[in-house]
């Protein structure tokens, strides 16, 4: 029981006058937008919150645990977890291409929330993460860089088609807002400052088909790199820092033989906006810290790129 700034106090004031003794569902994906939001619900209405966390299988290492951790252990929220793994992975089988991939992962995952959220029997609101650029962004030329990227986003679909009235509370903020607010409301610094995460998720860093397999290399590869770059103090520095997994087999040597196996492209883009980009001046030492660890611990990749393309023309993400 911490005091609240009067920001946050207000903030809170605001929910609770809107939401009275009714319920919230609030679906949570990890990300900064969607943690503040059911951090701020629970502050606000405790017990009448429910979260919903779809885990479709392509989330990064160790981001079903750290949700948890922080909604059910440290706040006392009421948290479904659909394990939705199979599912995702069924409908992905065979799909190569980026736009199809996205597609199935936005249906699926519109199905498996519906099915979790009408268990919950007396809902009434649907919170999103809406921030202030999101409600300007959509106001703007539907054809524009901004509209595509929020296509991109996949929002919109969710609210029309369950029936729940939507409950916006970070709609007037800046991303800064939100984080400040996030704090106060005692979310971990490494929760508040987590670079940006597609809905796809890893499906689109696995470039081409995805598979089991290829997730799991994936997965520890891009562990390492957030790891070695939050130790050396860099990781805020950055806008977004990932790994990608080409579908590309290349010929290494290891002892007498030779090796024919995967290789990855690190991706770390500095932006303000996410429109335009820059690729990150890394330091070399750095570099090299990342590729001997995903080579030497990573079964299956023998060779590691970084990808220096600004943005435009190259996009952030592969896909
Ligand atoms: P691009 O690759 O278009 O990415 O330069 C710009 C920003 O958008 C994110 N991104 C997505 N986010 N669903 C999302 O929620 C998506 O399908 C998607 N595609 C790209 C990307 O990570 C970057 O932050």
């Amino acid at each position: 029981t911490w005091k609240l700034d009067d920001f946050a106090d207000a903030v809170i004031q605001q929910v609770r006058e809107q939401v009275g003794d009714r319920r919230v569902i609030c679906g949570l994906s990890g990300g900064v937008d969607s943690s503040v939001v059911a951090a701020l619900l629970y502050k606000a209405i405790g017990p009448q919150l429910s979260c919903i966390l779809v885990d479709n299988g392509l989330l990064r290492k160790n981001e079903q645990q750290l949700v948890i951790n922080e909604f059910t252990n440290h706040f006392k929220a009421d948290l479904r977890v659909v394990e939705a793994e199979d599912r995702f992975l069924a409908s992905l089988a065979g799909v190569t291409e980026p736009q199809e991939k996205r597609r199935r992962i936005g249906s699926d995952f519109i199905e498996c929330f519906k099915a979790e959220a009408t268990q919950i029997k007396d809902a009434h609101f649907l919170a999103q993460g809406t921030l202030y650029p999101d409600v300007i962004e959509s106001g703007a030329d539907p054809d524009g860089p901004a509209a595509t990227i929020k296509l991109h986003h996949n929002v919109g679909g969710l609210p029309a088609e369950l029936g729940f009235e939507l409950i916006e509370p970070l709609r007037d903020l800046f991303k800064d807002e939100v984080r400040r607010l996030g704090l106060e409301l005692g979310l971990p610094e490494s929760l508040v400052w987590r670079h940006p995460f597609p809905g796809p998720g890893l499906a689109v860093r696995c470039l081409g088909e995805v598979t089991r397999d290829k997730l799991v290399v994936l997965r520890e590869a891009d562990a390492i790199v957030i790891e070695e770059i939050e130790n050396a103090g860099l990781y805020r520095e950055t806008s977004q820092t990932f790994v990608v997994l080409l579908p590309v087999q290349s010929v290494g040597v290891m002892g007498d033989a030779r090796t024919y196996e995967n290789a990855v492209a690190i991706r770390s883009v500095d932006t303000n906006d996410f429109m335009t980009a820059d690729w990150s001046r890394l330091p070399y030492d750095l570099l090299a810290r990342m590729s001997s660890r995903i080579i030497n611990e990573v079964k299956g990749v023998n060779r590691v790129c970084y990808d220096i393309s600004s943005k435009p023309p190259a996009t952030i993400e592969w896909e």
